[in-house]
C-alpha cells in the first residue's frame, strides 16, 4: 500500500484519522515524521510522542484563504508542512511571510490574548498541522520556546519571553500561575500595538495592563509625545479589513476602546505636565472630538467618553491657576517663572526673571541685559568653600542644582580665578540651641516630616525618569526632585552644624540626644528620608569623631551593608504613607541605568524599562495614602517650629565643620 500511494499520501492519511482512532503503530509513524520538522526540533522526546496524539492535519486548496482574522479568539497553534502564509495586520498589510517549517498561532493561546494577525494563504494546496487549544495548553505551553522573535519586512520587531507569571485570580477564585510571553525588547510602536491587543477590557487590573503601564511611564525615554500622540490617533482610527461586518465592527470598536483607555492612563500619569506641552494638549482636543463623534454612532463608547470628558476638564481647569495654589505648595513647572540673585566678583548682584527651565545661555543672556554688558559671560556655582563648577551653556534650570549655600555668579573668563565667596555663604557662627531647645523633639519631627511631604508631594513621577537618563536628553526640568533631593542634604548639614557649634560639652550631650529623639519620631512618621538625613548627619567624621560625646553606638541598626538590606526589609512591611530613603532610590535607578542598554539591535530594551518603571511603582506606593497624622498642634510654640523648620541655616563646608569640631574635642595625641 505504502508503495503505490506514496510515503507523504500514507501519512496525511493517519494525520487525517480522528486522533482516538489512531494506532500505536500510526503514533510512531507520526513521531518519526515530526523528527524532521524545525518548528518542533527544541521539544523533547516525550513531548513529540505525545503531540503524535493530538495532531491534526488541515489542508486550504486556494490560496488568500483566511485561516484566522486579528483581533478573534485564538482556538490552535499550527505548523506549515507545505506552501507559505502572509502574515497581515491592519492598518499595515502584509508584514512578513511565513513557509515551510515555520509555525505560527501560539501567542494568543499561551497570553490568552486576541490574535495579533490575520493569517491568509499566500499559495494553492497549503498543508499545516494543528494543535487544538486544549492540547496545546496541556502539552506545549510549558515547554514551547522561550523567546519568540516577530518579523516586520525582514527585521526583528518584537522579541518576546516567556516568563512565569505572577497568579491572576481565575473565576474560580482559585489562583493559578502560568507562562506568559512578556515583552523584552521591540520597536516602540510594535510594543505599544502589542500592549494594547493585550489589554483585556473586561478586568480591571491585568499583568499586561501593568506592561502598559511601565509603557506610559517609560516611553519619554524612547518615544517622546510628539511621536506618540499621532501613532495613538491612527491607532484610534484603525479599520479591521477582513472577516464579516460584524466581526469588523466588534474589531473596530474594542480597539477604539482600548485606545481610550490608555489615553485616560496616559493623560492620568502625566497630569499638569501635559499642559506645558502643546502636542499633547492639541492630541487631547481632536482624541476627544473623535471619541465624542463616535459615540453618536456607537453608543458602547459613553460611558467611556465621560470619563475622557471628566479628564479633559481636570486638565483644561489647571490652566487657570485656582486659589489651590494659595493653600498648598504646588509643583513648580518648567514654564513658571522665578526672581533670583545673580552675583558678580565684586558681590553686587541683580535679580533676573526667567522660566524655571531657562538654559544658560539664556540666563546669562539675562544677566548681560541687565549689566549692559556685551561681554562673554560665565555662569559659574560657587560653594562656601570657594569651589567653582562653571555651568554648561545647555544646561537648564540651574538654580535648583546648587549647593546648600552655594550661589550663582556670572563673571568673564579671567576673573574666575579671582571670585571669593559672599560673607553670608559661610552660615551661622553660633547655633540655633536656644530657640531649638524649647520645642519638643516631636513637634520638630512633625513639621519636618510635613514639610517633607510638601515637597515629596510636588514630585511628579516622571522627574525621577528624567533625572535618571539625564534631563538634558529629555530636555525636561526635574525642580522638584532637586529641591527634595536639597533638602536631604540641608538637613544633614544642620544637624552637624548645630553639634559643631555647641562648645558646652553638657549641652551636646543633650543635643545628641534630641537629634536621636528626633530621628526615631521622624521614623514614627514614616519619613524615612528625613530620618536617614539625620542619621547621616550624625555619622559625618565631624560629629562621630566627638567621642566624648558620644555614649551610646545608635548605628547598628543603620547599617548599611548589603545594599542596604536592614532598610529595605523594614520598608517592605510599612504601610503608606510613606517617604522613603530618596537617594538610594535615586541610586537604584542609576544603577540599572547605567548597567543596562536602553537599546539593544535597535530595540528598545524593554526589560530594562520595566525595572525603572519598577522603582517608579515604590514612590507611586509611598504615596497612595495622604499623610495626616494627628498633628500636634497643642503646643503653644506651633508656629515658631512650623517657620523654623523651614528655614534652617547650615555651614556647608565641610573644611569648617572639622575645624569646629577639632575646637570642640582636639585630637588626642
Ligand atoms: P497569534 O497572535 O496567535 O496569531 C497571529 C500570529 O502571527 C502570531 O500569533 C504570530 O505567531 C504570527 N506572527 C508572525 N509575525 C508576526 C508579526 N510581525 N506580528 C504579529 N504576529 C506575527
Amino acid at each position: 500500500l505504502l508503495s503505490q500511494i506514496g510515503p507523504d499520501a500514507h501519512m496525511r492519511m493517519i494525520l487525517k484519522k480522528h486522533p482516538s482512532e489512531r494506532t500505536a503503530d500510526d503514533l510512531e509513524i507520526i513521531y518519526e515524521e515530526l523528527l524532521h520538522i524545525k518548528a518542533l526540533s527544541h521539544l523533547s522526546t516525550t513531548v513529540k510522542r505525545e503531540l503524535a496524539g493530538v495532531l491534526i492535519f488541515e489542508s486550504h486548496a486556494k490560496a488568500g484563504t483566511v485561516l484566522f482574522n486579528q483581533g478573534e479568539e485564538g482556538t490552535s497553534w499550527y505548523i506549515i508542512l507545505k506552501g507559505s502564509v502572509n502574515v497581515v495586520i491592519y492598518g499595515k498589510g502584509v508584514v512578513c511571510t511565513l513557509h515551510e517549517g515555520d509555525d505560527f498561532g501560539k501567542l494568543a493561546l499561551v497570553n490568552d490574548a486576541p490574535r495579533a494577525a490575520s493569517i491568509v494563504l499566500r499559495e494553492d494546496n497549503c498543508h499545516f498541522l494543528r494543535v487544538d487549544k486544549e492540547d496545546f495548553n496541556r502539552i506545549l505551553r510549558d515547554v514551547e520556546a522561550n523567546t519568540v522573535r516577530l518579523k516586520e519586512h525582514g527585521l526583528d520587531v518584537l522579541v518576546l519571553e516567556k516568563s512565569l507569571s505572577s497568579s491572576r485570580t481565575s473565576i474560580q477564585g482559585s489562583s493559578a500561575s502560568h507562562y506568559k510571553y512578556k515583552v523584552m525588547s521591540g520597536t516602540p510602536e510594535k510594543i505599544l500595538e502589542h500592549l494594547l491587543e493585550m489589554m483585556r477590557l473586561d478586568s480591571q487590573f491585568t499583568e499586561s495592563d501593568s506592561a502598559l503601564d511601565d509603557f506610559v511611564l517609560m516611553h519619554c525615554v524612547f518615544l517622546p509625545n510628539s511621536q506618540l500622540c499621532p501613532v495613538l490617533l491612527a491607532h484610534y482610527h484603525a479599520q479591521a479589513s477582513q472577516g464579516s461586518e460584524q466581526e469588523k465592527l466588534d474589531y473596530t470598536l474594542n480597539n477604539k476602546r482600548r485606545v481610550i483607555r490608555l489615553v485616560m492612563r496616559w493623560a492620568a500619569v502625566h497630569g499638569d505636565q501635559l499642559q506645558q506641552d502643546e502636542v499633547s494638549v492639541a492630541f487631547l482636543e481632536e482624541f476627544f472630538l473623535a471619541v465624542s463623534n463616535d459615540a453618536k454612532v456607537l453608543p458602547t463608547l459613553r460611558d467611556q467618553l465621560i470619563e475622557l470628558e471628566r479628564t479633559h476638564k481636570i486638565l483644561l481647569r489647571q490652566f487657570s491657576m485656582g486659589d489651590e495654589k494659595l493653600q498648598k505648595r504646588q509643583p513648580i513647572k518648567s514654564n513658571d517663572e522665578i526672581l533670583f540673585k545673580v552675583y558678580c566678583c565684586d558681590h553686587t548682584y541683580t535679580t533676573i526673571r526667567v522660566s524655571v527651565a531657562a538654559s544658560v545661555r539664556e540666563v546669562i543672556g539675562a544677566v548681560a541685559d541687565k549689566l549692559g554688558s556685551a561681554e562673554d559671560l560665565l555662569l559659574v556655582n560657587l560653594s562656601s568653600a570657594g569651589e567653582k563648577s562653571v555651568f554648561k551653556p545647555n544646561d537648564v534650570s540651574v538654580f535648583s542644582t546648587l549647593s546648600i549655600n552655594g550661589r550663582l555668579f556670572a563673571c568673564r573668563r579671567d576673573q574666575l580665578d579671582s571670585l571669593t565667596p559672599l560673607p553670608e555663604q559661610e552660615g551661622p557662627s553660633t547655633g540655633s540651641l536656644t530657640t531649638f531647645e524649647l520645642m519638643s523633639s516631636k513637634d520638630v519631627a512633625y513639621h519636618m516630616t510635613s514639610y517633607d511631604w510638601e515637597l515629596f508631594h510636588c514630585v511628579h513621577e516622571l522627574e525621577l525618569i528624567y533625572h535618571t537618563f539625564g534631563r538634558q536628553c529629555v530636555k525636561k526640568t526635574t525642580v522638584n526632585l532637586d529641591l527634595f533631593l536639597r533638602r536631604f542634604n540641608e538637613i544633614q548639614f544642620w544637624v552637624i552644624t548645630e553639634m559643631c557649634l555647641c562648645s558646652q560639652l553638657s549641652k551636646r550631650v543633650q543635643l545628641l540626644k534630641k537629634f536621636i529623639k528626633i530621628a526615631a519620631h521622624c521614623k514614627e512618621y514614616r519619613n524615612l528620608n528625613a530620618f536617614f538625613a539625620v542619621i547621616m548627619g550624625l555619622s559625618n567624621p565631624a560629629v562621630s569623631r566627638l567621642t566624648q560625646t558620644w555614649e551610646v553606638n545608635i548605628f547598628a541598626q543603620f547599617d548599611p551593608s548589603r545594599n542596604h538590606r536592614a532598610y529595605r526589609l523594614t520598608v517592605a512591611k510599612l504601610e503608606p504613607p510613606i517617604i522613603p530613603f530618596m537617594p538610594l532610590l535615586i541610586k537604584d535607578m542609576t544603577f540599572t541605568h547605567e548597567g543596562n542598554k536602553t537599546f539593544i539591535d535597535n530595540l528598545v530594551n524593554f526589560e530594562k524599562m520595566r525595572m525603572i518603571a519598577n522603582t517608579v511603582k515604590i514612590v507611586r506606593y509611598c504615596r497612595s495614602q495622604t499623610f495626616s497624622p494627628d498633628s500636634p498642634l497643642a503646643s503653644k510654640n506651633h508656629q515658631d517650629v512650623w517657620s523654623y523648620v523651614r528655614q534652617l541655616s547650615v555651614i556647608d563646608n565641610q573644611r569648617t565643620l572639622t575645624q569646629l569640631s577639632h575646637e570642640l574635642e582636639p585630637r588626642r595625641s
